[in-house]
């Protein structure tokens, strides 16, 4: 057996995964025609190409609704404060996600209550979401994390036995379909990340899709500086400017045309993948729900098992992987040991009320915590478009990686100093 590149062996993948974002000369036309165009953003919102690309994506995803902005954070804020929650309100977020699905809430003045998430899937778990419901939950934010999607089935029997509003946090998920239904149409609105490492991107930005005409013009006026955006003018809000300029718009619609075709080819070889890594002892692969029926990948994630990885846990396996060649990450903090998410609670109004959903310090997520404290690999979205040698690259460094650390434990002892001392 070859030995590890970590020590000095051959890489397992020796050319480098293709880059992203993708472009060629079909964006430098798209942004020199709005240079010249002199409309570069501004309002009337949207402008031309905003206007769009809020027509397209609402396309791909069947939705009827949408509203550009500036992120996928903002989205998730405009989608709350929309649905009128703030001041006191508990939003259910779950455990294993990016700050900003907390942080939003938060922005809006709302509480973020963490809920644990399924280990078949690492998205919100639909029975932990049920038992942290109160008088005062107001909506649920399942995230749609990595290649997965939350069961919708479920958090949308929840939403309507407790009349919450539902935010799909779609910024992993850009044309996931569950059920044959586009992402982000599901619940009552979808909100969509558009920065750099983004599925579909212009570096920055954001989409929110929005079931009802109505949430769709109070989104668009919090983001118009309360500026009112349905036809008779009734509706006045108070807003901001999160707008979206037109050259990045004019990015996204050359984005969104290459898009088809870069999600047939990641879910062909994320499905790939799924039959693959099943043969490598020690992992778990989170097996694809039937349904979902169209699979977005933007990070494929899977577990390992310490105990057959001669006791590494994923650090130590992504920092092998990564020496062979292979790109890839140990994922998020458990959301209650966030370092990004540690709001001041003096500087917050509402905890003085409900302290124990500010204690972080005082709450376990098993599964989110084991996810992240030793499990959890994932695999960039470049090595689902770099065909089956591309896969058979990541899994044979993996087979590689397991044998050798299987057998070694001494080693995996003497690596797992080395590395805790690095840090
Ligand atoms: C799950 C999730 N939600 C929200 C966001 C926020 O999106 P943005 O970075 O565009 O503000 C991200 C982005 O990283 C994310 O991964």
């Amino acid at each position: 057996m070859n030995e590890l590149a970590l020590l000095g062996g051959e890489k397992a993948r020796v050319k480098a995964y293709p880059e992203w974002p993708v472009h060629d000369e079909r964006e430098i036309e798209a942004v020199t025609r709005v240079i010249k165009s002199g409309r570069w953003g501004g309002f009337p919102y949207p402008g031309p190409e905003t206007a769009e690309f809020v027509r397209r994506f609402c396309a791909l995803h069947g939705a009827e609704y949408g509203v550009a902005m500036m992120n996928g954070t903002v989205t998730l804020e405009v989608a709350l404060r929309a649905a009128d929650i703030g001041w006191g309100d508990e939003v259910l977020v779950p455990a294993y996600t990016f700050a900003a699905t907390a942080s939003a809430p938060i922005a809006a003045g709302a509480i973020p209550v963490i809920v644990d998430v399924d280990p078949n899937n690492f998205c919100i778990d639909p029975q932990a979401a049920e038992a942290a419901i109160t008088e005062r939950t107001k909506a649920i934010i399942p995230v749609h994390l990595g290649a997965q999607m939350a069961d919708m089935d479920a958090i949308m029997a929840l939403a309507e036995k407790y009349h919450l509003v539902v935010i799909e946090d779609c910024a992993h998920a850009h044309g996931a379909r569950w059920r044959g239904q586009g992402a982000g149409t599901i619940g009552d609105f979808g909100s969509f990340s558009l920065q750099s490492s983004k599925i579909m991107t212009a570096g920055e930005g954001g989409i929110l899709l929005c079931k009802s005409q109505e949430m769709m013009y109070r989104a668009a006026s919090i983001i118009n500086c309360g500026r009112p955006a349905d036809p008779e003018h009734k509706i006045y809000t108070m807003g901001a400017n999160y707008r979206m300029g037109e050259l990045q718009a004019a990015l996204l619609n050359v984005a969104i045309e290459r898009f088809p075709q870069q999600t047939t080819e990641r879910q062909e070889m994320a499905d790939y993948m799924d039959e693959a890594l099943s043969e490598v002892p020690g992992v778990r692969v989170l097996r694809r729900d039937p349904r979902i029926t169209t699979r977005a990948v933007y990070r494929y994630i899977f577990a390992v098992d310490p105990a057959q990885f001669g006791g590494a846990t994923h650090d130590l396996i992504c920092a092998a992987l990564d020496a062979e060649g292979v790109d890839c990450w140990v994922g998020y903090e458990a959301m209650h040991h966030y370092s990004l998410f540690q709001p001041h609670l003096s500087k917050l109004p509402v905890p003085a009320a409900y302290p124990e959903r500010f204690q972080f310090d005082q709450m376990r997520f098993p599964v989110a915590e084991q996810a992240c404290e030793a499990e959890a690999v994932w695999l960039d979205e470049s090595i689902f478009r770099s065909g089956r040698e591309g896969v058979d690259d990541a899994v044979n460094a993996l087979k590689k990686i397991q044998a050798r650390f299987s057998s070694d434990p001494a080693l995996v002892q003497s690596l797992r100093e080395k590395l805790a001392q690095m840090h």
